[in-house]
């Protein structure tokens, strides 16, 4: 068994279960910035053997090699990281085979360990097959995750709504809070459905489970670890016609009255040691982290109530799922953060 210690001039070998997706071709864009990785192996169970350029043609010229059966037993051992971007129900039969008899490290994309099981079960009314306790690699709030063998990336809609309410939940702030959030259609992967059917997307917004997100699990879980005595929190999402980003708009409804001063404070000292979430001094805009992984943040009290309106932006593909996945590997392997995701948005 080979062991994944880094030095500073080795390669880490990463592996992508799912590569053809949407998620898998963003790790592989993302990556092709990364100075310290080499992709060993990406996976496709429908197109193994066609090369990688081919499904994502945006990528010619930065990989020459093709997709490979998912043999996960043997991409285990030739890989020090395995990225699995597949569907939730798949992961889980994935990532005990990868972890069987190999000290390689996983980050999975999917919804299947951001959850006790006991709530994912309910959550997404499927049986677990792989019950254990996972750390939720929400980088600003769990920096344990990077002494961890597998890692459970977060959510898109939950990385922007739990960043937007973070500072206050974590003083005990909060009575409740009301999320609101609008998303583009890659959230919903490659396949394409009557949501992104283009004349039903173009010129259009659509509300969907209103009162009953699967996402909502994630917020609740992760504001209640900051703060015990958190009131309801409500979520719903949107779609726009846009490809990439989630803008939330966060209703924080505090126990008691704040002013705009000591709000701003709070969230500019909670965030001062993140370099990806950008505390702004204008309401942020999903053409600011576009293909980025920054989580850019505005907040205004409204002085006739207790309400405070917090505004974030993500882009859903990287902060929202493949750039957070790489910022939990770089910690993993003690590498800085920002490695190979130091980039402004793509304008306009
Ligand atoms: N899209 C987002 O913004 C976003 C954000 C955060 C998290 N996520 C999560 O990340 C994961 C991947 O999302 P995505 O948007 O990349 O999805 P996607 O575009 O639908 O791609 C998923 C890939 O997984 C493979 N796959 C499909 N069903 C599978 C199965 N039953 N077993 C194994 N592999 C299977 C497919 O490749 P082959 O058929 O070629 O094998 C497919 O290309 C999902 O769990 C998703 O919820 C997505």
């Amino acid at each position: 068994m080979e062991s994944p210690t880094h030095s500073a001039d080795k390669k880490i070998k990463v592996g992508i279960i799912g590569g053809t997706g949407y998620t898998g071709g963003e790790l592989l864009r993302l990556l092709t910035n990364h100075p310290n990785v080499t992709i060993e192996a990406v996976t496709s169970r429908k197109s193994a053997g066609v090369r990688i350029d081919t499904i994502h043609k945006h990528l010619k010229g930065f990989y020459n090699q093709a997709f490979e059966t998912p043999d996960l037993g043997a991409i285990a051992k030739r890989c020090d990281i395995v990225f699995t971007a597949v569907p939730h129900g798949a992961a889980m039969n994935d990532v005990p085979q990868l972890l069987k008899d190999t000290l390689v490290k996983v980050v999975d994309l999917s919804a299947d360990y951001r959850l006790p099981a006991s709530v994912f079960e309910k959550t997404y009314a499927l049986k677990h097959t792989d019950p254990r306790d996972v750390v939720y690699g929400l980088v600003e709030l769990h920096p344990e995750a990077a002494s961890e063998t597998l890692v459970a990336n977060p959510g898109c809609y939950p990385t922007g709504s739990n960043l937007a309410a973070a500072p206050l939940a974590a003083k005990g702030l909060i009575d409740h809070a009301i999320f609101d959030s609008k998303s583009g259609v890659s959230g919903a992967g490659i396949k394409p459905s009557d949501v992104s059917h283009y004349p039903n997307l173009a010129q259009n917004i659509e509300a969907y489970k209103l009162t009953t997100h699967r996402h909502a699990a994630e917020i609740r879980q992760e504001l209640g670890r900051l703060q015990g005595d958190i009131g309801s929190i409500s979520f719903t999402p949107h779609v726009i016609p846009a490809i990439r980003g989630i803008l939330t708009t966060a209703h924080i409804f505090t126990k008691e009255k704040m002013d705009t001063d000591a709000v701003q404070a709070i969230y500019t000292e909670f965030y001062a040691p993140h370099p990806f979430v950008r505390v702004i001094d204008s309401i942020p805009m999903l053409g600011g982290v576009r293909g980025t992984n920054f989580c850019d943040i505005f907040v205004e009290v409204d002085e006739s109530s207790n309400r405070i309106v917090v505004v974030s932006a993500i882009d859903n593909l990287v902060k929202g799922a493949s750039g957070q996945a790489i910022q939990n590997m770089n910690l993993m392997f003690n590498l800085p953060q920002t490695t190979g995701l130091w980039t402004p948005a793509v304008n306009p």
